[in-house]
């Protein structure tokens, strides 16, 4: 871990103590007070796995995905039954790996979450681009999904080659969508790819809007040490003028920007991701997020199952928060969403935002990164180009650091970051 990374941690937590993770965890998980919680989902299988991709999942067999559901299954209610009450909360996103691949047992999933959980603000789902198929998508919205993300990171078979991944047929994805709506169809997109310029981006974009997309995620590429790819992304610069030019673009065609790498073209389309307060996350290397503690269940499909065929939570790390460690978790997941507001802070907390970091918030009105109006503070065009970089950079050097070690062993016994 650099120095700077040390210090910009010790300063904005004001103490040396790093965030640890310890191998241990709560039997009880204390959500029911949680306002604004949010559910994910992990399905960890994938038809073939891309050389790029740090996230958890293994090639798909029928059989091993089967049991892992049934097991998912388990955990939703074993987490369930802790509370008596129905909880309320915002949305449920299914993640993967590739959740269509389990298209006919998402329904089972549903109904057990809804056997705890009010749902409010709907069911997302991602795809791959090979699962937009007629069959596949009215099972899942008879299911009761509502929102779709599908995975194109480009429509030029140029930078699918470079991904590895196939050239997509847009005709056909078209003809689909088109067929079955959801409320929100989102496309992701993976730019600052070598030799990408801002036309290639613009086009890829404006074929995404013209194919019925009305939300689109770009994200920039991120070299994690542990993935086997070659592909290294564009420069710092390179990537800043790209993302400058496509967000003043997109900003004049009148799309909102609604996080930090997301837009979209109507109001239907909302984001519900990671800018939840408190989240609950089922499943293998699902987090959860909750008012005074972080924690991640292991990263091995082997011993999540075995756990929770034990009657026990998968959970592999914990980490419990120092007040300021938890504002500081608060502030970076809010900030997504390019705002914070301070009274939404102070119901969190109890205390002021501006009591807490009234002099960091002084300076970067000064320095023009944040503008206020009505306690809502509001990131500029210039901070959010450091904000998706320092993203990048915390990425590198956290996420990185610990999925490194949690795809190698299941239980670590201490991570400090
Ligand atoms: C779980 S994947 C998407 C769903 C689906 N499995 C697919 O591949 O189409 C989530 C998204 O993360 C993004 N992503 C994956 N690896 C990335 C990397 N190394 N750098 C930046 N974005 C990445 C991609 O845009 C991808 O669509
Ligand atoms: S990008 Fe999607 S399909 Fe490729 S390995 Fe990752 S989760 Fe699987």
């Amino acid at each position: 871990m650099s120095l700077l990374t040390n210090l910009t941690r010790a300063w904005l937590t004001r103490s040396w103590e790093p965030f640890t993770f310890k191998n241990e965890y709560d039997k009880i998980l204390p959500y029911s007070e949680c306002n604004n919680l949010w559910l994910y989902i992990h399905i960890p299988f994938c038809k073939s796995i891309c050389n790029f991709c740090p996230y958890c999942k293994v090639r798909y067999e029928k059989d091993i995905c089967n049991d892992y559901i049934d097991c998912l299954i388990k955990e939703i209610h074993l987490v369930g039954n802790q509370h008596k009450c129905k909880k309320k909360t915002t949305s449920l996103y299914f993640g993967g790996g590739t959740p269509a691949l389990a298209v006919d047992r998402i329904k089972e999933i549903i109904d057990a979450i809804k056997e705890h959980f009010i749902i409010t603000e709907g069911i997302w789902l991602e795809l791959h681009p090979d699962n937009v198929k007629k069959d596949i998508l009215k099972k899942l919205k008879e299911a009761g999904v509502t929102k779709i993300s599908i995975g194109i990171q480009s429509f030029q078979n140029k930078y699918q080659n470079v991904l590895g991944r196939k050239p997509i047929d847009i005709d056909s994805l078209k003809a689909v969508l088109n067929e079955v709506k959801f409320e929100t169809v989102s496309m992701d997109f993976i730019f600052a790819l070598p030799t990408q310029t801002f036309e290639d981006l613009k086009s890829d974009l404006n074929t995404a809007f013209e194919i019925w997309a009305n939300h689109i995620a770009i994200y920039p590429f991120i070299d994690f040490t542990f993935t086997t790819s070659k592909v290294k992304g564009l420069s710092k610069k390179q990537k800043r003028e790209l993302l400058d030019k496509i967000t003043l673009y997109l900003l004049n065609k009148g799309c909102k920007r609604d996080s930090i790498w997301t837009f979209s073209n109507d109001h239907h389309a909302r984001y519900s991701s990671m800018t939840r307060d408190n989240f609950l996350g089922f499943g293998c290397s699902a987090t959860t997020l909750l008012e005074h503690q972080f924690k991640i269940n292991t990263f091995s499909i082997k011993e999540y199952c075995k756990r929770i065929d034990s009657g026990e939570l998968a959970t592999s790390l914990t980490i419990r928060f120092s007040l300021r460690q938890r504002m500081i978790y608060y502030l970076f997941w809010t900030a997504y969403s390019m705002k914070v507001s301070s009274k939404d802070f102070e119901e969190f907390f109890g205390v002021k935002l501006e009591k807490m970091y009234g002099f960091e918030l002084k300076i970067a009105k000064l320095l023009w990164y944040i503008k206020e109006k009505n306690g809502v503070y509001e990131m500029t065009l210039k901070w959010a180009f450091y904000y998706h970089y320092y993203e990048n950079f915390y990425t590198l050097s956290y996420i990185d650091k610990m999925w490194w070690i949690m795809r190698k062993e299941a239980f670590p016994k201490k991570i400090e970051l």
